[in-house]
C-alpha cells in the first residue's frame, strides 16, 4: 500500500470516529477546526488519488448532480405501520391479545398472569427510512412508500450526519437493513424556519413536514443544508446473525455506530409500559424533538415471530399515542387587541377545540402580514397547533373547506378601545445618506396614554418586577385604578391617597397601607430600571442598563442624538431613532417631568462611563453621517487629511483642494460637496460633534482605559434553555467577567451560548459566522476563568 493510501484509510477511520462521537454520542472529541483540518487533508489526498475514492469516505456525503426523479426500491421485507392505542384501556387490551396469542396464562382475580417484557421507545414524528448496509457499507437509503415500494433516496440519507457511511466494530450481518426515523429536532426546525423567513421563503408548518420536504429533494445539496437526524428502531432484511431480543438488537446497532434513542427502556409487564408512557408524556415538551407517542414492542423475537401480523400491522407492537398537538377548527372571528406600544394585533377567535388536552378558543395571529401569508378569512377551517406552554398558533388554512360566505379580515380604521386613528407603521431604512420608507407589518393606535389599553399596559410594565418593582400592584388593580379614573399616567401613582384606595374593590385598611408603602419605596429607582420602566419601544432591560451605564444620567440619555447613541455597543441606528424620538415626544417629556416633580429620585447617576469617554473618532463621525459613497476607508482618509470637522467642511467647499485630494473617488468628492452645501447637514454634523464634546466622548480628549476584565468589551448572547444554571446566573457570571449580555445577535456579538430549543438567534449566529458554545462548553469556558458552578 502506498503512503497516501495508508494515510487515506487512517484519516477516514479517524474522521468516522470523531463524527460518531459528535453526532451519535453527543460527545465532541476534538475542536471543529481540528476536524476541518483532517477533513481537508483527506480531500486533498483523494483529489490527488481519484482511484482511491470510495463511496464510504466521509468526503462523499454530499456529491453527485441533482436527480430528475427518484428510482423505485422494492422492500424485501415490507415496511409496516403500527396499530394505535389512545387510552390506557387500549393498551391493556393489546397486552391481553399478546398473551392470548402466545397462549400464556391469563390473569384472574388473584394475579396478573404471565408478564410480557416490552421494548419501549418514543415514537418520533418524522419519516420511516430504510438503510441497507452490505458488508458494513451503506449501499442504499429508501423511503417507506406504500410499504412494498419506496423511493431510492441514497444521496440524501448520506448527507445526514449521524448516519454512518460505514459500520463500526465487527460482527454485523453481511446484509443488514436498518430501519428508523429521519426527523428534525425542534432547535434545527426553528433555525431552518428562521432562515426560510429571512430569505423570503415559506416556513414549514411543523418539524415533520420540514423533515419530509428536506428528504425528498432531488438535489442532495439542499438536503445537506437541512438539520436532519436519524434514529433507528429496528431491522428489515438480515443475512447473518442477530441477538434474540428487540432490545439486544438495538444495542447491537448502537455498538455498530448507529444512533438509537436515549429513551430506550425494557418494561416488565404492561403496568411498567403505562408508567413509561406517563413519564415520557410529562417530559414531552422538554425533549429536543417532537414525538407523537411511544412505541411498545414485544421484546422476545421468538414471540414476535409467533404473533406475526394482521393486515399491515404487527401483532407484537403498538403505538400509544399522546393527545395530538394539531387540530382542525373553525375561525369564528378576528378581533383586535391593543398592546403597550399601541400595536393593534389580530387575535383569532376559534370554535373551541381540544388540542393536546387543553381547550383552545383563541390563537395569536401576530400581525396583518401573517394574516395575509395564511390567506385567512373569517369562516375558514384552520389547523391549530399548541406546543408546550406556547400560545396556540394558526398554522394553515384548509382551502377546500372555505364556505361561500367567508369574509376577509380587515384592520379596523379606529382603535377598538379608544377610537383613535389606527396607522400603519413605517419602516425607515437608512443607508448611505438616504432614507427609504416602506410599510411595516404593524398597525398602531395613535392614542398613546389616552388609550386605556395602552395606559394599562404601560403602567403594568412600569410597576413590574424588573422595572420599578412595586409589589402588590397587580394587573387587576392597575386596571381598576385606570377604570375608576384615578390614574391617567404612571406619574399619577405617586399622588394616590389613602381614602382613594381604601374604597376600591378588594382593599381594606392594611392592604391600602401596604400598597401606598410599596409605591413610596419605589421612589428611588436605579437609572437603568427607570429607563426600562418607561417602555421605550425596542429598549429591553439590557439596552436600558447599557444606556444608564454608558451615559450615566437621564439628562444625557434624553438629549442623545441618534448618531451619538450608535457609538454604544449593540445600539443600531433603528433603535437609536426609537430612543431619540421617544424622548422628543412632548407627551413623554411631560410624563417624565411629572414623575421627577412628584419626587422620583434616580439613583446611580454619575459620570460618563470610562469605556465611552474619548471613544469616538473623527473618522467614525464622518462615517456615521452616511454621505453617499463615503464608507469607513474614505472617512478615515478624510479625517486623516482634515483633522477636524471644521476642516472637513472647509475642504468640501474648497473645490481645488478637494479635487487634488487622494483616497476619495470622484463620486465621493461630489457627494461630499453636495452634502455640506446643505446648511442643515452642516448644522447636524456640528451638533453631533458638540454633543460628543459635551458628553466627553470626543477624540480631542484623552482616552482612558477600560477595566482589565477578561471579557471586557465583548458582547455575549444567551439563547435556548440552560440546564446547569439559570439564565440570570449565566448572565451574572458573564457580567462579572466584564462582558455585556445582549438580547439579540448582531455583527457586534462575540459569542452565543445556545441551549436546547435555541432558534432564530442560533440561526443568525450561524449566518454571521459568530462563535457558538453549548452549555457544556460554556461551563468549561467559565471554569477556565476560575468560575466553578
Ligand atoms: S416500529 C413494524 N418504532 O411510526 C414496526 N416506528 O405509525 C414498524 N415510528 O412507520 C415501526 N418511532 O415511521 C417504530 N420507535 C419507533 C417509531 C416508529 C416512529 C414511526 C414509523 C412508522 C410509524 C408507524
Amino acid at each position: 500500500m502506498t503512503d497516501s493510501a495508508a494515510r487515506i484509510l487512517q484519516l477516514r477511520a479517524e474522521l468516522e470516529q470523531h463524527n460518531h462521537r459528535y453526532y451519535v454520542l453527543d460527545e465532541p472529541s476534538i475542536p471543529d477546526a481540528e476536524y476541518d483540518r483532517l477533513f481537508n487533508e483527506l480531500k486533498a489526498l483523494e483529489a490527488a488519488n481519484p482511484q482511491l475514492v470510495t463511496t464510504d469516505s466521509p468526503t462523499q456525503r454530499v456529491s453527485g448532480t441533482p436527480l430528475t426523479a427518484f428510482a423505485e426500491v422494492q422492500h424485501e421485507v415490507p415496511m409496516l405501520s403500527l396499530g394505535n392505542a389512545f387510552a390506557e384501556d387500549d393498551l391493556l387490551d393489546f397486552d391481553r391479545r399478546v398473551r392470548e396469542g402466545l397462549d400464556l396464562p391469563a390473569g384472574d382475580l388473584f394475579g396478573g398472569g404471565a408478564e410480557i417484557d416490552y421494548c419501549c421507545e418514543p415514537k418520533l414524528d418524522g419519516l420511516a427510512v430504510s438503510l441497507l448496509y452490505v458488508d458494513g457499507v451503506l449501499m442504499r437509503g429508501a423511503t417507506r412508500g406504500d410499504g412494498s415500494t419506496g423511493e431510492d433516496i441514497s444521496s440524501n440519507v448520506r448527507t445526514i450526519r449521524n448516519v454512518p457511511l460505514k459500520l463500526q466494530g465487527s460482527g454485523w450481518p453481511a446484509v443488514l437493513e436498518v430501519r428508523g426515523e429521519v426527523f428534525m429536532a425542534k432547535a434545527g426546525f426553528d433555525a431552518l424556519n428562521a432562515r426560510q423567513l429571512a430569505s423570503g421563503g415559506k416556513p414549514f408548518a411543523n418539524p415533520r413536514n420540514a423533515a419530509a420536504g428536506s428528504l425528498r429533494q432531488l438535489d442532495a445539496k439542499v438536503t445537506a443544508s437541512r438539520p436532519l437526524e436519524f434514529c433507528c428502531y429496528g431491522v428489515g432484511q438480515v443475512v447473518g446473525e442477530l441477538p434474540s431480543t428487540q432490545v439486544a438488537v438495538i444495542q447491537a446497532l448502537k455498538q455498530w455506530g448507529l444512533p438509537i434513542s436515549k429513551e430506550l427502556r425494557l418494561a416488565h409487564g404492561v403496568e411498567e409500559c403505562l408508567a413509561y408512557y406517563r413519564d415520557i408524556g410529562a417530559r414531552r415538551q422538554a425533549l429536543a424533538y417532537e414525538i407523537d407517542g411511544v412505541v411498545f414492542k414485544v421484546n422476545d423475537l421468538g414471540y414476535q415471530r409467533e404473533l406475526g401480523f394482521r393486515a399491515r400491522e404487527p401483532r407484537w407492537a403498538i403505538a400509544h399515542k399522546f393527545p395530538a398537538m394539531e387540530e382542525l377548527t373553525e375561525l369564528l372571528d378576528v378581533e383586535f387587541q391593543v398592546g403597550r406600544t399601541g400595536a393593534v394585533t389580530p387575535v383569532a377567535r376559534l370554535k373551541p377545540v381540544q388540542v393536546a388536552g387543553v381547550t383552545v378558543s383563541n390563537a395569536t395571529l401576530h400581525n396583518m402580514d401573517e394574516v395575509a401569508r395564511l390567506g385567512l378569512m373569517v369562516g375558514d377551517t384552520v389547523i391549530i397547533r399548541r406546543a408546550g406552554d406556547v400560545i396556540p398558533q394558526v398554522m394553515a388554512v384548509v382551502a377546500e373547506r372555505r364556505p361561500a360566505d367567508a369574509r376577509p379580515v380587515a384592520i379596523p380604521q379606529s382603535c377598538p378601545v379608544c377610537g383613535s386613528h389606527v396607522e400603519r407603521t413605517q419602516l425607515v431604512k437608512r443607508a448611505k445618506g438616504r432614507e427609504t420608507i416602506s410599510e411595516g407589518a404593524v398597525y398602531r393606535c395613535v392614542g398613546r396614554l389616552s388609550c386605556e389599553a395602552q395606559l394599562k399596559q404601560a403602567i403594568i410594565h412600569f410597576v413590574s418586577r424588573r422595572a420599578l418593582d412595586i409589589e402588590g400592584l397587580g394587573d387587576k388593580i392597575v386596571e381598576q385604578l385606570v377604570d375608576v379614573g384615578l390614574v391617567h399616567s404612571p406619574a399619577d401613582l405617586y399622588t394616590l391617597r389613602y381614602e382613594q384606595v381604601v374604597v376600591l374593590d378588594g382593599f381594606a385598611d392594611l392592604s391600602t397601607r401596604n400598597l401606598l408603602a410599596a409605591i413610596e419605596s419605589s421612589r428611588q429607582p436605579a437609572l437603568a430600571r427607570f429607563i426600562y420602566a418607561l417602555g421605550i419601544p425596542d429598549v429591553g432591560e439590557e439596552t436600558a442598563k447599557l444606556l444608564a451605564r454608558a451615559l450615566g444620567s437621564l439628562a444625557r440619555v434624553q438629549a442623545a442624538l441618534p448618531e451619538v447613541l450608535t457609538w454604544l455597543p449593540d445600539v443600531g441606528l433603528e433603535v437609536a431613532h426609537e430612543i431619540h424620538s421617544f424622548f422628543e415626544d412632548e407627551h413623554n417629556r411631560t410624563v417624565i417631568a411629572q414623575l421627577l416633580e412628584r419626587g422620583l429620585q434616580l439613583q446611580d447617576e454619575g459620570e460618563l462611563h470610562a469605556e465611552f469617554s474619548a471613544c469616538a473618532s473623527l473618522a467614525e463621525l464622518i462615517d456615521k453621517l452616511n454621505i453617499a459613497g463615503i464608507a469607513a476607508t474614505g472617512a478615515k482618509n478624510l479625517a486623516d487629511k482634515a483633522g477636524s470637522l471644521q476642516a472637513v467642511v472647509a475642504l468640501s467647499q474648497d473645490w481645488l483642494e478637494l479635487s487634488v485630494m487622494k483616497g476619495l473617488s470622484e463620486k465621493a468628492k461630489q457627494s461630499l460637496r453636495d452634502y455640506f452645501a446643505n446648511p442643515a447637514n452642516v448644522a447636524r454634523a456640528e451638533a453631533i460633534e458638540q454633543q460628543l464634546r459635551d458628553f466627553g466622548m470626543h477624540w480631542g480628549s484623552e482616552k482612558k482605559q477600560a477595566e482589565g476584565l477578561p471579557l471586557a468589551g465583548q458582547t455575549w448572547v444567551l439563547t435556548g434553555t440552560l440546564e446547569l444554571m439559570s439564565r440570570d446566573q449565566a448572565k451574572q457570571q458573564l457580567e462579572s467577567l466584564g462582558a455585556k449580555v445582549a438580547g439579540s445577535v448582531s455583527a457586534k456579538t462575540h459569542c452565543v451560548v445556545a441551549g436546547p430549543g435555541a432558534g432564530s438567534k442560533l440561526a443568525k449566529a450561524g449566518e454571521l459566522g459568530i462563535a457558538v458554545l453549548d452549555e457544556a462548553a460554556f461551563v468549561e469556558r467559565l471554569a477556565g476563568y476560575g468560575i466553578v458552578l
